[in-house]
């Protein structure tokens, strides 16, 4: 257990940027989850965490000692890649005892920690196996195995669930959230997953473009996103996000909507200013009378079993929302139907983005 502190990190290939003057503190025995567009530069923060990959700049420490510059072997530090990575002509058991032989664990130790792990991870009946002969699912167990031997300090995924269909990844998940509590070690877990993020970390960190967006709790993300990127990236189905004018004493103009007047006026806004306001999907009920109305035609809707995604066009606009319903239901093209909504659920956005 360890905190682990990132100091203004900075990465170039070539003249770009792929971090950019990113300082991070990780909480000893944390589960912080990395989360970001393709390519914004989260497995580059990981390999440099690892130190796989050298910094342009930057200072890394653990527990206040500085690992800049000390290689990977030396860091107390081990990563589960996407691609488990495991040595296909060894055993379960080879896999497990290789990095420890390597670094000339004493035998005793050796089968402690194997034997600890195998238990942990409910590796007994595989251990004299080939890869080969594994699910997808116990092969990315035995890359975990080979992380736990380690006994590192900090523990660091890369996608390790991405490779595996549906069922088994919740399953994991849940394997890796009871090993966390286990374990009670410091990890950071990079996903796209949007369910493992919101469930397994302590703080999720929205990456953009090498930039830290917002570090949160999941349910800070959720509630209280602090622009337009952040909003559209936490949660599913993707927040509403609708054009919009403000006029004075707390007006808010929808195109071709009835007015919203809110319980006060925003103190952030001024008549005339352009605004965008958040809803998201599942706050909106279908055909119920809340705080507020939008009239909407319906363009498409999705029957999930026990619920329904429904696609529609604000009337006279072309802003497309979607909303979730609990209900099994079925429309078409161009019904027309109306969403209730209330004022606790509006998210307001400026026009730059930024949570206002
Ligand atoms: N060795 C390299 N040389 C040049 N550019 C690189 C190199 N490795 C990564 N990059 C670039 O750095 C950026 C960040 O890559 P990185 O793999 O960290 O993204 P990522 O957030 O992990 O994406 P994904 O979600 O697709 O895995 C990308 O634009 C990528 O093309
Ligand atoms: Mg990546």
């Amino acid at each position: 257990m360890c905190d682990l502190k990132l100091s203004n990190i900075k990465k170039y290939y070539d003249k770009t940027a792929t971090i950019e003057d990113l300082s991070l503190e990780i909480n000893s025995g944390e589960f912080l989850v990395l989360v970001g567009p393709s390519g914004c530069g989260k497995s580059t923060l990981l390999r440099m965490i690892a130190g796989l990959e050298e910094m342009t700049s930057g200072t890394i420490s653990i527990a206040g000692e500085d690992i800049t510059h000390l290689p990977a072997s030396k860091r107390g530090l081990s990563m589960v890649f996407q691609s488990y990575a495991l040595y296909p002509h060894m055993t379960v058991r080879e896999n497990l005892e290789f990095g420890l032989k390597n670094i000339k664990t004493p035998p005793q130790e050796i089968n402690k920690r194997v034997a600890n792990a195998t238990k942990i991870l409910q590796l007994d009946s595989m251990l004299e196996r080939l890869p080969q002969n594994l699910s997808g699912g116990q092969r990315q167990r035995v890359a975990i195995g080979r992380s736990i031997v380690q006994q590192p300090k900090v523990f660091l995924f890369d996608e390790p669930l991405s490779n595996l269909d549906a069922s088994l990844r919740v399953q994991m998940r849940q394997e890796i959230s009871q090993l966390h509590d286990k374990l009670d070690s410091t990890m950071i877990y990079v996903t796209h997953d949007q369910v493992e993020a919101m469930t397994l970390a302590d703080r999720i960190v929205v990456l953009n473009k090498g930039n830290i967006e917002q570090v949160g709790t999941p349910i800070e993300l959720y509630n209280s996103p602090k622009n337009i990127f952040v909003a559209e990236f936490i949660g599913t189905p993707t927040i509403n996000i609708i054009p919009a004018k403000y006029s004075k004493g707390g007006i808010i103009n929808i195109a071709g909507q009835e007015p919203i007047q809110l319980k006060q006026e925003h103190a952030a806004l001024s008549d005339g200013d352009q605004l965008f306001i958040g809803l998201r999907p599942e706050h909106l009920r279908l055909n119920e009378k809340n705080d507020f109305t939008l009239t909407v035609d319906a363009t498409l809707s999705e029957l999930q079993g026990d619920s329904t995604l429904i696609y529609a066009d604000l009337s006279e606009t072309a802003v497309n929302i979607k909303l979730k319903s609990s209900k099994q239901l079925k429309f078409r093209k161009g019904d027309p139907l109306s969403v209730g909504f209330n004022e606790a659920n509006i998210l307001i956005f400026n026009e730059a983005g930024d949570a206002v």
